[in-house]
């Protein structure tokens, strides 16, 4: 007899065919069981006639519960009223495992329990679709990349200074020394584009946010593109490209996964290029004319990013912000030197911000003065300098967040569930 797995049913259909998994749920109806058995490759619905099989499998059928381990055998049945297309007449079955008073039930729980109990809850339909969308997404990124030359640079994770400000660092003990978690790898980065002209890193970077808010988590990952000879605008050109490229991949092979969890597809198909891109000061007057009250100098906050997102129907770039509200290595606009030649790309639909990024300062004086005036440690950024001293060249890039993305493409509410296992300010378990 052939074992398969619910995915590849279609193959089959006709044959008795072994499939091994678990219960996820069943409903009983007199002479017939109906079990909904998961493989990990979806879900299938197993039928159970009184008669059709031994009586003791049919009594074991109703026995069994939720989240045992099982092997069952079963005839492939298409049928378009079942879940995923198919059906499975079932004779054999077999328990692996009998799973006693499993502690997620079907109907909700909230969200502090589940996040307790998150190795299991990564059981459940919808959590099982996320990480699918999450896999698709990653391998849409690096596919963009390595298709345009890109090459991969994996950065540290222990770091001796910071990058995106020092009020989000993770401090570790380095043997007498000490360390941080890295922020981001932007300054490796910039290091390898010089060698390779094109690299991206990807990997999670650490920030201690002690806010607790739906946007943010301490460990994300972050990909991140770097490019020699690379201006604003080029920034801006390769970032649009690539949220295209990320949207437009999931939506071919994930349809499935996001049908599951009720996403209105139409809003992700309207993601096309041109994106549109305006200026800070631009956005201050239309978040303005929204209603929300914003100020000429400050950074966006939720409600701001919320307010101009709603306006646009694909992410929208802003581009052009008043330098102290960025990172010391920002290059200054030459037409205007309070504004950093900085972007951010702001998803529509309320999902904030989804990618950062800039033209990098590019002349050794500059940035040393930037590293005195943003009080930053002189020696930890030597060999930054370095980068300055022996053939600068105009150059950029930029962060997009793997989480962030993800909540987006899934239309969910949180970040923590598309991130196996979330650290956030009070989670570190499990
Ligand atoms: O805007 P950020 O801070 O940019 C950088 O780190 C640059 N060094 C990137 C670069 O130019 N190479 O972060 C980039 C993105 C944000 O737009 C957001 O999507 C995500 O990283 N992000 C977070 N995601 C989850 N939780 C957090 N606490 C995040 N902080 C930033
Ligand atoms: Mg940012």
């Amino acid at each position: 007899m052939t074992e398969t797995t619910v995915n590849k049913l279609r193959e089959h259909v006709g044959e008795e065919v072994v499939v091994k998994g678990w219960l996820y749920n069943k409903r009983s109806k007199g002479k017939i069981h109906f079990l909904l058995i998961r493989d990990g490759t979806g879900i299938v619905q197993g039928v159970m006639v009184k008669g059709g099989l031994p009586d003791e499998t049919f009594q074991l059928g109703g026995r069994v519960t939720q989240e045992s381990s099982l092997v069952v055998t079963g005839t492939v049945r298409k049928d378009d009223r079942a879940p995923g297309g198919y059906e499975l007449e079932l004779r054999g079955l077999e328990i692996i495992q009998m799973a006693k008073d499993y502690p997620i039930a079907l109907q909700s729980h909230g969200p502090d329990f589940l996040l307790d109990h998150r190795h299991l809850w990564l059981r459940s339909r919808n959590q099982h679709a996320i990480m699918r969308v999450r896999h698709a997404a990653v391998k849409a990124i690096r596919d963009f990349f390595d298709e345009r030359d890109f090459v991969l640079i994996d950065t540290p994770i222990f770091t001796p200074a910071a990058c995106e400000g020092t009020s989000t660092l993770f401090e570790v003990k380095y043997f007498d020394d000490k360390a941080y978690l890295a922020q981001s790898g932007q300054l490796y980065g910039e290091a390898a584009a010089m060698a390779h002209r094109k690299i991206y890193c990807f990997g999670p970077t650490f920030r201690a946010e002690k806010s607790k808010t739906r946007r943010h988590l301490t460990e994300f990952w972050m990909v991140e593109p770097e490019v020699a000879f690379l201006d604003l605008d080029g920034v801006m050109d390769l970032a649009e490209e690539f949220v295209e490229y990320i949207v437009q991949f999931v939506l071919k092979t994930r349809r499935v996964e996001l049908e599951t969890l009720g996403r209105d597809i139409s809003k992700l198909e309207a993601v096309g290029r041109p994106f549109p891109r305006i200026t800070y000061t631009e956005a201050v007057e239309k978040i303005n004319a929204a209603g929300v009250e914003m100020e000429w100098g400050n950074d966006f906050g939720a409600p701001q990013e919320t307010a101009l997102g709603r306006r646009y129907d694909r992410p929208v770039m802003v581009h052009r912000w008043p330098a102290r509200t960025k990172a010391f290595y920002m290059k200054r606009d030459s037409q205007d030197e309070r504004l950093a030649l900085g972007v951010d790309m702001i998803a529509p639909e309320g999902y904030g911000e989804l990618i950062g990024g800039a033209q990098r300062e590019d002349d050794l004086e500059t940035l040393e003065k930037r590293i005195a005036e943003y009080n930053l440690p002189r020696e930890a950024f030597e060999w930054y300098l370095d980068l300055r001293r022996y053939g600068t060249v105009p150059h950029g890039g930029f962060g997009l967040g793997l989480e962030r993305t993800v909540t987006w493409l899934c239309g969910i509410e949180h970040l923590r569930e598309t991130i196996p296992f979330p650290r956030m300010l009070y989670r570190l378990y499990p």
